[in-house]
């Protein structure tokens, strides 16, 4: 079965003295708020529409029903304290708190603890990220991609292109309050980042769970990795952190792409009737930026990874604002997604940047 969405979320709230159902619905793009009088909303439906994950919140206890691969049902359930808050426009939940010390730290907050103006989008891009990393490493875990981490052997995060590491303590720090065993490396190229990092982690007094390394991503080496992080790798930067996240058998990997000049440069010679899109130059510029992140989905794809590309923050705080989020199953793929990838190559003359980074892998797949 497939979901109508990718999470909904379903409360009671006040609205003018009427008590209503407010149902908040993502496909994974945008979130859609709807309110109901409570009969004529029936929450039978959207149980029995695919959903893999119930959690049921009381003021006094929560059930937890996992369905798992079986199609059995795990329900658990643990006591919780919680106030009920009817407010409909309650203000969404931070992940992280802006007077936290790293945050002052790494400069995205002010020696107060609010977060500064010129930090406000950087803030937001690294919270939104984090808020879509969160759910899909539940999810791994859960679904037995990912083992589950311990003191021994803890989750192994990996931020490529980390500069200067919003990002990477940013994860660090939110997994943490979260009680999850993990390891955190950031990687630059650029030794200054890696020196300004590397001291803000020993001020922090984190330095044996977060480390910092000056390399380029593709000459990284002997770095173990769960999940693969990137967040504006500059253009092939990104193809280069995907095809080392893919190498290194990363079970998830989360990528928001930057610039896209590496495939602007090989469209010369255009398939008609395109040159009617092309001939303009915004629109060309943004095709192929729609073209070099779908080639990168496919990729993935054809090499065992479940993908999606998705819109992680709202276009205010960036207009590079899509991510790709992959999760690796193994799954073969038919053998026309394949043809679709090689004829979408053929029919524009490119050669993508991560093609030519996991050739051997891709031929290994069945492309030829
Ligand atoms: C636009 S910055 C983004 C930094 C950070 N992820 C953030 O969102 O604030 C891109 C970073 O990628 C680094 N970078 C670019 N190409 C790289 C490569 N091939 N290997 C390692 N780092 C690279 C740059 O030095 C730069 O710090």
């Amino acid at each position: 079965m497939e979901a109508p969405a990718e999470r909904v979320d379903i409360r009671p709230v006040l609205i003018k003295d009427d008590l209503l159902i407010q149902v908040m619905s993502n496909d994974g793009r945008a979130t859609t708020t709807k309110n109901y009088v409570p009969k004529d909303f029936s929450v039978e439906q959207l149980l029995n529409s695919g959903f893999a994950n119930i959690l049921v919140e009381t003021t006094e206890i929560e059930y937890s029903l996992r369905i798992s691969k079986k199609g059995e049902a795990l329900v658990s359930e643990k006591k919780s304290t919680s106030t009920q808050n009817l407010d409909h426009d309650r203000k969404k939940n931070r992940l992280l708190d802006p007077s936290d010390p790293f945050l002052i730290e790494i400069g995205i907050s002010d020696k107060n603890g609010t977060v500064k103006p010129t930090r406000q989008d950087k803030f937001m891009q690294v919270e939104e990220f984090l808020r879509l990393l969160t759910p899909t490493l539940s999810a791994a875990l859960e679904a037995d991609h990912i083992a589950a981490p311990t003191s021994e052997k803890p989750l192994q995060i990996v931020d490529l292109g980390c500069g200067h590491a919003y990002l990477t303590f940013a994860a660090h720090q939110y997994l943490r309050t979260q009680n999850m065993d993990i390891h955190v490396v950031g990687i630059d190229v650029r030794e200054a980042s890696r020196k300004r990092n590397s001291e803000i982690a020993e001020k922090l007094g984190i330095a044996g769970s977060i480390e910092f390394r000056a390399e380029e991503i593709a000459a990284t080496k002997n770095t173990d990795v769960n999940v693969a992080i990137a967040l504006h790798a500059c253009d092939t930067a990104t193809d280069d952190a995907l095809a080392w996240a893919v190498k290194n058998g990363a079970e998830l990997i989360l990528a928001a792409p930057c610039c896209h000049h590496d495939m602007q440069a090989q469209l010369t010679d255009i398939p008609e009737p395109w040159s009617l899109v092309t001939r303009q130059g915004i629109l060309k510029e943004r095709l192929v930026d729609i073209m070099t992140d779908a080639i990168r989905t496919q990729i993935l794809r054809i090499l065992g990874y479940r993908v999606e590309a998705i819109e992680f923050v709202g276009g205010e705080h960036t207009p590079r604002n899509l991510m790709i989020r992959a999760v690796k199953t193994g799954a073969i793929v038919p053998s026309e997604e394949i043809d679709r990838y090689t004829s979408l190559l053929a029919m524009w003359k490119v050669k993508p940047a991560l093609a030519a980074r996991l050739a051997s892998e891709l031929a290994a797949a069945g492309v030829q």
